[in-house]
């Protein structure tokens, strides 16, 4: 693996571009308006909206000009963006605290007649053969489960990076899905869910699919047992055929009695894993052909990523906007409002991939960062959102980028909803921007409050492939202006440390050395 010092970059606020935005800021940029920059510039939609691989991106309503991008831009060179891209993409160890490679984009990249080939490609030829091998056998193991009748039911048990993906690919894909089998995502410790799920079920028509990178997470353990001794009381014994792990420990797996195993490698982040064995439920529910087609969307805005300039680079200039406001304007959170029901949970998703990412306080040296980092994400599908808490982001007194997405052709056959669907889209886009002028102040509507609109031809696994990595990236290019590690996630150690100490305590009532709340709840649970 290549070695690069990412530390050698400098961080967005140690340049000259920083100096300049911040000078910019407080000029003109934080009055800028929408309105008046419409009427002025003919050629705003067309300098701000951009055709990327499946998916195209109206940015025009976000709170900048032509001169605040020319100056991100300048930052985003100035922090070596590119070169720090560049380092992702020949498995550079990007992820210095676990000292591992970030190699994400590898899992989709084709065996042979890539359009593009990183510069130290040749060095992984190794990682790209293991690659297509297990995505070979994981694909035939998923036609054989999927020409298996009597399979009705798969149960992934995983949480985080090892639910998430698949859950949100498998619903948004829902329409590919051979009809006859059902998809359940158990991810909650909480036996209500499992239980739920397996009151349902019948252990010859089951098959688990054990998710987890690490197969350690409690989580995801204490379901897999329950499944097993459930399996085992149903009278199932073929364990062989009604378990699989996916998991970078096969070891474990086979230790817990899964002979039936699918790898992956620790240079896959859990919240990067879909495109890995973990993506397995949604071979299942899509067929292999539709996987591949979904990797090939994914590869596409690789590919853009890698090679368009940053000007015209859709990731990276989401990134440099996300920057703007969340160290310039100081927003705190951003709004993502698919307008299609099957993409009900990209939210969810998105709160991990850039939360449990960027959600940093310290750079790539461990120093306290004096800016702030991760954005809070949250959503719900259009319209439903709009009868909810649409009416903070009309007029309530904190501003919050939203990040529309939407699909130009419908997928079912009811006449009348989806221009519905569309024209309650673009008016909340609208409405957003321009305000409504009203002397009574209840029903004035401020206006200039931003949104960035991204638009799929259609929903189906190439653009949702597409759609997903353009995430990624962004996610990527804004840890690399930061200065971040987003690729580790210490954050959640502590929780997990201090759960392992309260779980005895709850049977035996055990409050030493416990603070007065956790010991005084702990009095009434125990
Ligand atoms: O919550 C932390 C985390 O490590 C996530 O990053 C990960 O996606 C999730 O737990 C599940 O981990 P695993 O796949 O190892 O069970």
């Amino acid at each position: 693996m290549a070695a690069v010092d990412l530390s050698a970059f400098p961080r967005c606020d140690q340049t000259a571009a920083w100096a300049a935005l911040k000078a910019q800021f407080d000029g003109s940029g934080r009055a800028f308006d929408l309105r008046p920059a419409f009427r002025e510039d003919a050629g705003r939609f067309d300098a701000f909206s951009q055709e990327a691989p499946h998916v195209f991106a109206d940015l025009s309503k976000n709170l900048i000009d032509r001169a605040t991008e020319s100056l991100l831009v300048r930052l985003a060179r100035e922090c070596g963006l590119e070169a720090q891209r560049d380092a992702m993409f020949d498995g550079a160890t990007v992820n210095m605290t676990e000292q591992r490679a970030v190699m994400h984009w590898l899992l989709r990249y084709p065996k042979a007649g890539a359009p593009w080939a990183p510069q130290g490609i040749a060095g992984l030829q190794a990682e790209l053969a293991q690659v297509h091998e297990t995505l070979d056998a994981m694909l035939a193991y998923a036609e054989r489960v999927r020409a298996d009748a009597q399979i009705t039911d798969v149960v992934n048990i995983g949480i985080g990076g090892s639910d998430l993906g698949p859950q949100m690919a498998a619903i948004a894909l829902e329409r590919f899905a051979a009809p006859g089998r059902r998809m359940h995502f158990v991810s909650n410790v909480d036996g209500h869910e499992l239980d739920g799920v397996l009151a349902h079920l019948k252990a010859e028509n089951t098959l688990f699919l054990i998710a987890s990178k690490t197969f350690t997470t409690i989580e995801t353990m204490t379901n897999a047992r329950s499944a097993r001794d459930w399996f085992a009381a149903q009278g199932g014994t073929d364990v062989a055929r009604h378990f699989a792990a996916l998991t970078t420990h096969v070891a474990a797996a086979r230790e817990f009695g899964i002979t039936t195993t699918f790898g992956f490698w620790d240079w896959v982040g859990g919240r990067y894993s879909m495109w890995s064995a973990i993506g397995l439920p949604i071979a299942i529910a899509i067929g292999a052909e539709n996987f591949r087609a979904l990797l090939a969307g994914a590869h596409a805005m690789d590919v853009h990523f890698a090679t368009a300039p940053l000007e015209k680079n859709l990731p990276a200039r989401l990134a440099l906007v996300d920057l703007w406001y969340r160290n310039f304007h100081g927003f705190t959170s951003r709004s993502i409002a698919p307008y299609h029901a099957s993409l009900r949970r990209v939210p969810a998703y998105l709160q991990q991939l850039e939360m449990e990412s960027n959600g940093k306080r310290v750079d790539r040296q461990g120093q306290a960062l004096p800016f702030a980092t991760s954005p809070v994400l949250w959503g719900e599908p259009g319209t439903n959102g709009q009868h909810a808490y649409f009416q903070m982001l009309h007029q309530g007194t904190d501003v919050v980028p939203v990040e529309f997405i939407a699909v130009r052709e419908a997928a079912h056959r009811l006449p009348g909803h989806h221009a519905q669907l569309l024209a309650n889209v673009l008016a909340q886009a609208q409405a957003l921007m321009q305000g409504k002028e009203d002397a009574g102040g209840h029903r004035h509507f401020t206006g200039n409050r931003p949104s960035t609109f991204l638009l799929l031809d259609r929903l189906d696994p190439a653009s949702l492939g597409a759609l997903i990595a353009l995430q990624e990236h962004r996610v990527f290019c804004s840890g690399a202006l930061w200065g971040i590690n987003s690729f580790d996630q210490w954050g959640v150690e502590l929780g997990k440390v201090l759960a392992k100490d309260i779980t005895p305590r709850l049977a035996t009532g055990d409050i030493a050395g416990l603070d007065g709340s956790t010991a005084g709840l702990l009095r009434r649970l125990a």
